[in-house]
């Protein structure tokens, strides 16, 4: 007997599941078919109707015309939604003790420049806080990992990563460092700021429209990776931020909140690298897990992530 053609919302949902069951591959299988499931009930169940379909595929369609080497609107519609957060947790499910991992963002840039223990990564910035982040890379067993590399971006002291600054030519507020045979970094940087993250685009739409803010709580970014051990993307953020509790992209966890302690006299640190109080300081351990099979992806991952955000 030839299939009805029908047909109610249900034939057509196991119409098109029934086409997609047969795709070969079976991961391929499982994605395709548990999306069709959930978007056709979404679709019935708020019963969404045409004008708004095709405001959706409007947005969409405004959202790629939005990306270029130095905007990344779908990362950005990834973050805002919070699905970037929860791939984060299942891709990387950390034992205890290891560091938690929190979104990468778009505003990562390969290349940036190797600097020695105590290098600046904000030699242009003249308005921010001096600031002294150090600490050790360690195992899970509290061991030093020496010759772990600290991938670091921040924006700078007025709330604008380098690309986004019509102004700056170049790389700015990025560096990579090593750590020593105690494991130890010691970052010279400028006081990360609170900042919004780009809502002139659609992203921002849908935020004014609902009612959120687009503001991010101070953090910097670090990936930190060594030999043998599973790489880790991840944030510090200031623990006297006002918007610790409503980040836009939904990316804070209480481990990463740190304290930026101000001193208002020198210190020998401070002193030898030739930094003038008031200056601040935070300390942050990192702890990495042991390498699985699966870590050449983690880095391949963040490589094609950086490759769609701002260029090198
Ligand atoms: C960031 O921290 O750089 C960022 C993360 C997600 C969306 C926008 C910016
Ligand atoms: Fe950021």
């Amino acid at each position: 007997m030839p299939a009805r053609r029908n047909k109610t919302a249900d034939d057509i949902t196991a119409e098109v599941l029934q086409r997609f069951g047969e795709t070969p591959e079976p991961r391929l299988r499982q994605i395709m078919l548990g999306l069709i499931k959930h978007l056709h009930a979404f679709v019935r169940e708020v019963e969404l109707t045409e004008a708004e379909w095709f405001q959706a595929i409007e947005t969409l369609t405004e959202a790629g015309r939005m990306c270029s080497d130095k905007r990344q609107e779908f990362i950005l519609f990834s973050d805002t939604l919070g699905v970037s957060m929860v791939v984060d947790l299942i891709s990387h499910r950390k034992p205890d003790g290891a560091t938690e991992s929190t979104v990468f963002g778009p505003f990562h840039r390969l290349g940036a420049p190797e600097l020695p223990a105590g290098g600046n990564i904000a030699p242009l910035d003249r308005t921010g806080t001096p600031t002294l982040v150090s600490g050790r890379v360690l195992d899970l067993d509290g061991k030093p990992i020496k010759g772990a590399v600290l991938d670091v971006w921040q924006a700078h002291s007025i709330g604008l990563y380098d690309s986004q600054d019509a102004i700056l030519d170049g790389l700015h507020m990025r560096g990579k460092f090593h750590t020593d045979a105690e494991g130890r970094y010691l970052v010279r940087t400028v006081r990360p700021v609170n900042y919004p993250i780009p809502s002139d685009g659609p992203v921002g739409r849908m935020l004014r429209a609902t009612g959120r803010h687009p503001w991010r709580p101070a953090h910097i970014h670090f990936v930190v990776s060594a030999d043998g051990y599973e790489p880790v993307t991840t944030h510090i953020f200031d623990r006297t931020d006002e918007y610790l509790g409503s980040d836009a992209v939904f990316a804070v966890k209480d481990s990463l909140i740190c304290d930026f302690v101000r001193h208002d006299s020198p210190t020998a640190e401070a002193e030898r690298l030739g930094i003038e109080p008031p200056f601040l300081t935070t300390d942050f351990d990192f702890h990495l897990k042991p390498a699985s099979r699966s870590d050449t992806a983690v880095l391949d991952a963040q490589e094609r992530l950086a490759a769609l955000g701002a260029a090198s």
